[in-house]
């Protein structure tokens, strides 16, 4: 199997064209790269649907915040692309931030188009603490859907909001693709996979646990009949390690995105926490 690593965008447009004159079904897996079996999930689940499948590679700077982690995110592409061939991906798009932005320095809306989605989802869980990502990232991945025109593109679980954003964007701008939703993968003991996991000492490591450990206690009180979220917050509250610094633990519909207090079908309970500095996100929808 041959995976192509492409690093330009007009190099990519002749691919697609080609693909597209033979009604080629294309799936899209936007990444950042670092690569992980949550990442490999979504791309086998491409793989199925899809006949041939693009893995893009971006370190977007437009959604990192100016004391966020940009520079020291992970950027590990050889074994990128060495996962990428052996899941049989087609082609591997990385560009440069100059590629995809141009000569522009700022990199923001005083010279840049920018997506900017509803104010009332992003005013929210991960977007208050973290102003101006959700457009960084509805902006990368319309850019993104632009250049590789896919019928199908797949985002995981992992990042609810990001997913609920997405979803919105692409019902209204009217893009003509499928977004389809990826459950989150987990390691044995629970901790959700990130590229950012590879920041954590061991130590911080057990306490991020106690993250996924809080949800499934939620989870666990919801199946035997607690609807209440004050005291479903609580009973999550008292699981998470007091070293851990609790950003959100919130409870919304996950059709609505409205914070709801009586959980019912189809709430996403959502956290986010920093252990040590490492910040950490992992969710649950009840059913
Ligand atoms: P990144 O964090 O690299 O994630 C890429 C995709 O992998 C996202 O859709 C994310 O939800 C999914 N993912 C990450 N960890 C996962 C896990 N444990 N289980 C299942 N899926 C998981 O999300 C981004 O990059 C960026 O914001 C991006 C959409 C690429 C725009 O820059």
């Amino acid at each position: 199997m041959n995976t192509i690593l492409i690093n330009n965008i007009e190099e990519i447009k002749k691919n697609i064209k080609e693909w597209k004159q033979e009604n080629t079904k294309i799936g899209l897996v936007p990444t950042m790269g670092a690569l992980h079996k949550g990442h490999a999930s979504l791309i086998e689940t491409a793989k199925k649907t899809c006949d041939k499948v693009v893995v893009s590679v971006f370190v977007n700077p437009i959604q990192f915040g100016p004391n966020e982690d940009f520079d020291k995110y992970p950027r590990t592409i050889e074994n990128d692309l060495e996962l990428c061939k052996k899941l049989g991906v087609d082609i591997v798009f990385a560009p440069t931030p100059k590629e995809m932005y141009g000569e522009n320095t700022k990199l923001s809306n005083t010279e840049l188009t920018f997506v900017c989605p509803p104010y009332n989802l992003v005013d929210c869980l991960c977007g208050k603490a973290r102003p101006g990502h959700f457009d960084g990232v509805a902006t990368v991945v319309l850019k993104l859907f632009n250049i590789v025109k896919p019928d199908y593109a797949f985002f995981g679980q992992k990042d609810a909001q990001q997913l609920f954003i997405l979803k919105k964007m692409v019902k209204d701008l009217n893009i003509d693709l499928t977004i389809v939703p990826c459950p989150i993968v987990r390691e044995t003991d629970g901790l959700a996979l990130s590229s950012r996991n590879t920041y954590l000492s061991k130590e911080e490591r057990e306490n991020a646990l106690t993250i996924s450990k809080a949800l499934k206690e939620i989870e666990k009180l919801y199946n035997s009949g607690t609807v209440d979220t004050n005291i479903l917050f609580d009973a999550g509250f008292s699981i998470l390690n007091h070293n851990i610094d609790l950003e959100y633990l919130e409870f919304r519909d996950f059709e609505t995105f409205e914070k709801i207090h009586t959980a019912r079908k189809n709430t996403l309970v959502a956290i986010a926490a920093k252990s040590g500095k490492t910040r950490l996100i992992d969710n649950i929808i009840l059913g």
